[in-house]
């Protein structure tokens, strides 16, 4: 019997060295672990918690052999009982101390890893977002603009989309006029088309304000072209309109003298040529002295010495009549200016669709 007890205890104490011989040796990867702690990756952190946990449920969870051991207590002789619980208990206690230990450097090393990997620097000059600037066409525009407006126009505005009436007939171009062939278009199914010339806006603005009036209207243009190194299917004007009692053609030619000497310089000259449009009689193409050459011939000027500027002309009486003014009591002038070809010659640009790709590395030149 006495034997047998003993066999027992010789046992219980063999299986408890054994435990923690067992315990030690797998535990001795995570004590190494939890000490390097911040060396390791926060992967490798997370990964070796994860193996902690199953080591712990392993050595202290119900089918352990620590709870095996706690079992085995009850079943010692009365005598040793007291000795062997103790010891049990010690080693439950040591198992559970180390493994806390470990768990606690390996979460607190988690923890600094992840705030490290999550820090800003707010001292890190940030990425700035690109200054943009006004497109070349957009400085062209705001500086005729300016001019116009020193001399008393207002700026108006018109829809880009037109009906017949506006583009064509109040403008004296009737359906069967050949000048609508010249203007073809895009047109919608509705009646409606993109204007082709921003002479629409004069009716609109004759219709709003009445006489006597003083406007320019900058603003995009569409024709059924083919792009090319001169042409774009999409460029801008400037309309330019005053409507006033005995306005003649002196005034004209005065205002846009004057516009191109504060535009080019006070030598600049004008020149005009008889033209036809239908919207004005008498009309005349505007050229102006070279701003290059001065008139002598460049390449600027292909040698003629003048660059066309644009068209012009004293309001057709039938104009007036399409919006109710009585060509008897006034009478007007009116231009219309293209600015991209103006844009390309003083900026030197061999292509005018230059101005339309939006390409940054050219358009970075003109900020
Ligand atoms: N609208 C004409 C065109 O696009 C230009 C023009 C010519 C406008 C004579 C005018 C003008 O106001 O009087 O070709």
């Amino acid at each position: 019997m006495n034997e047998l007890r003993d066999a027992a205890n010789i046992d219980s104490a063999t299986s408890i060295a054994a435990v923690r011989e067992a315990f030690e040796r797998e535990f001795e990867r995570f004590a190494r672990l939890a000490e390097r702690g911040e060396a390791l990756s926060l992967r490798e952190i997370e990964e070796a918690g994860r193996e902690l946990g199953e080591l712990k449920a392993r050595y202290t969870g119900r089918k352990s052999p620590l709870a095996a051991l706690k079992k085995q207590i009850g079943r010692v002789a009365a005598e040793e009982r007291a000795a062997f619980g103790q010891r049990v208990q010690r080693l439950e206690a040591e198992l559970s101390e180390r493994l806390e230990a470990a768990e606690r450097a390996l979460r607190d090393a988690g923890a600094r890893k992840r705030i490290e990997l999550e820090r800003l620097d707010v001292t890190l000059p940030g990425r700035r977002p690109r200054r943009g600037h006004l497109h070349p066409i957009t400085l062209l525009r705001q500086r005729m603009e300016d001019i116009f407006v020193a001399m008393g126009y207002a700026v108006e505005d018109g829809p880009e989309i037109e009906t017949d009436f506006y583009n064509f007939d109040a403008l004296n171009i009737p359906s069967a006029h050949p000048a609508r062939s010249a203007q073809d278009t895009f047109y919608t199914t509705d009646g409606l088309a993109l204007r082709t010339q921003t002479s629409p806006v004069q009716i609109h603005a004759m219709q709003r304000r009445r006489p006597p009036l003083r406007i320019i209207a900058p603003g995009k243009v569409f024709r059924r072209d083919t792009p090319d190194a001169t042409h774009n299917p999409m460029f801008f004007q400037i309309e330019g309109l005053l409507v006033d009692r005995h306005a003649t053609m002196a005034h004209l030619k005065g205002t846009i003298a004057e516009f191109v000497r504060r535009m080019f310089g006070p030598h600049t000259r004008t020149r005009f040529r008889p033209s036809y449009f239908p919207f004005t009689e008498p009309s005349a193409e505007v050229d102006y002295s070279c701003f290059v050459c001065d008139g002598r011939g460049c390449r600027v000027c292909k040698g003629a010495g003048w660059i066309e500027l644009g068209g012009s002309g004293m309001v057709h009486p039938n104009v007036l009549r399409a919006v109710e003014i009585d060509p008897e009591e006034f009478s007007g002038f009116a231009f219309g200016l293209g600015i991209d070809r103006m844009c390309a010659l003083m900026y030197g640009l061999d292509d005018i669709r230059l101005l339309y790709e939006n390409d940054v590395r050219f358009l970075e030149q003109f900020a």
